[in-house]
């Protein structure tokens, strides 16, 4: 017999729901297919036989703390190390109790929804937007304010707007929530003139800012920008740290630079959550980060998919036709393609699973399902030589789609790039 459990549910829990771009993902993920979908890092890259090393050596030496809980808030060692880092780099001026330790940016992110929203607070997002990010407003039943991108970002005239608009109203946004290098999905990054507009809105309305940067050290081209919280002379802004994309993500790893009185909140949140984060993959990543391993690999990964990166744009410059428009990330995992007009990024989708080529259609990265002729591309997971075939493939049934819509050869022969 199964409990008829929604009438158990809170009302907070009738409203969650499974991302629909994740259960894509596993049909994706199948041996015989060439998926651009996943936007997971190459496991072709991670460092399996230094880690193996420190863990062993961890055993015999220190298996007394790596395998005990610790304290709520992350290690000592690792946010001392975290804090100096970001003050270095400017990325932040921080010190160690502005710190808190979590599994992965998303735990993050959920953490912060947790103390934040009441149902029903406004809540400003990238349109389109990052799903984990908008799937824990969603389960907190933030009141969602979609605000577009384009090439530079947010735009931030469309999110002046919309303020005045809720002012008018007598109503505040809580926080907009920005990943502003090399975004997920579109890999675009936020311009400095808009970062500092949103950092003057913010003053000027009174909202918060999250910022969610775990791309940010995989810059291929171009130059580094401050970041927000950089800039913030208020301490608005929130900032969310992350291994996942510059080491591994199996060690569940990030961490949150805030006011103190903000990370208190959190700590209180975060333990009735899980006690504290993973002891042995904070003591793994500590001793990679201090013996200097982290930093090459960084820059050894940066190389790396560098490479893939510019592969995945010259293919789509050589095989996709007229007519289809995509970005050119600076960095990160992700180039946003928008097909030309009445061509639907889900049926083109379909039919490129017949052919074995995977990717992800845009509409889920839309508040309201919009977005019906725009597809995410990630180069991250696949191998170059995949990468080739498998945008050779697609650029042949896009062909084959414009001409079966009455596009002339000539027309559909040639792409135009945007940046
Ligand atoms: C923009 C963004 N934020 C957060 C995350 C979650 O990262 P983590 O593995 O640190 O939880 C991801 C993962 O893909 C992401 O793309």
């Amino acid at each position: 017999m199964t409990l008829a459990w929604e009438q158990y549910f809170s009302e907070r829990a009738l409203g969650m729901k499974a991302s629909g771009i994740r259960e894509f993902f596993k049909l994706t993920e199948r041996p015989d297919i060439i998926s651009f979908a996943g936007g997971f890092p190459s496991a072709a890259f991670f460092p399996g036989e230094a880690i193996m090393g420190r863990l062993q050596e961890m055993m015999e030496g220190e298996a007394d703390i790596a395998l005990q809980y610790g304290p709520t808030e992350g290690s000592a060692q690792l946010r001392q190390y975290l804090a100096a880092k970001m003050t270095r780099e400017g990325i932040a001026s921080a010190a160690e109790e502005d710190i808190l330790i979590t599994n992965g940016s998303q735990q993050g992110l959920d953490l912060l929804c947790k103390i934040l929203l009441n149902p029903g607070d406004a809540v400003f997002v990238e349109e389109p937007g990052y799903v984990g990010g908008l799937g824990a407003i969603h389960n907190y039943q933030g009141d969602f304010h979609p605000i577009p991108l384009d090439g530079d970002g947010l735009r931030t005239d469309l999110l002046e707007r919309e303020l005045a608009a809720l002012a008018r109203r007598g109503r505040k946004a809580k926080f907009v929530y920005l990943v502003p290098n090399f975004q997920n999905p579109t890999g675009a990054t936020l311009s400095l003139l808009r970062r500092v507009k949103i950092l003057e809105l913010a003053d000027k309305y009174d909202f918060l800012i999250i910022e969610d940067n775990p791309y940010g050290e995989l810059r291929y081209s171009g130059y580094p920008l401050p970041s927000m919280k950089s800039l913030d002379r208020e301490g608005r802004v929130i900032y969310l740290g992350s291994f996942s994309k510059t080491f591994v993500p199996g060690i569940r790893l990030g961490w949150v630079v805030a006011d103190q009185g903000l990370v208190h909140r959190l700590i209180s949140a975060k333990q009735g959550t899980d006690l504290c984060s993973n002891s042995l993959s904070q003591r793994l990543v500590y001793s990679c980060c201090t013996n200097g391993f982290i930093d090459d690999h960084v820059q050894s990964l940066v190389e790396k998919y560098r490479e893939k990166r510019d592969l995945m744009l010259s293919a789509m410059g050589k095989y996709f036709p007229r007519g289809c428009a995509w970005t050119r990330p600076n960095g990160g995992f992700f180039v946003w393609v928008t097909f030309p007009e009445p061509l639907k990024a889900r049926e083109i989708l379909l039919k490129a699973l017949e052919r074995k080529v995977a990717f992800v259609d845009g509409a889920g990265f839309y508040v309201n399902e919009k977005g019906e002729n725009t597809a995410r591309f990630a180069f991250s997971e696949a191998k170059p030589e995949e990468i080739t075939t498998g945008l050779e493939r697609l650029g042949r049934i896009l062909h084959e789609e414009m001409k079966s819509r009455g596009h002339s050869e000539g027309y559909a022969k040639k792409a135009k790039k945007v940046s």
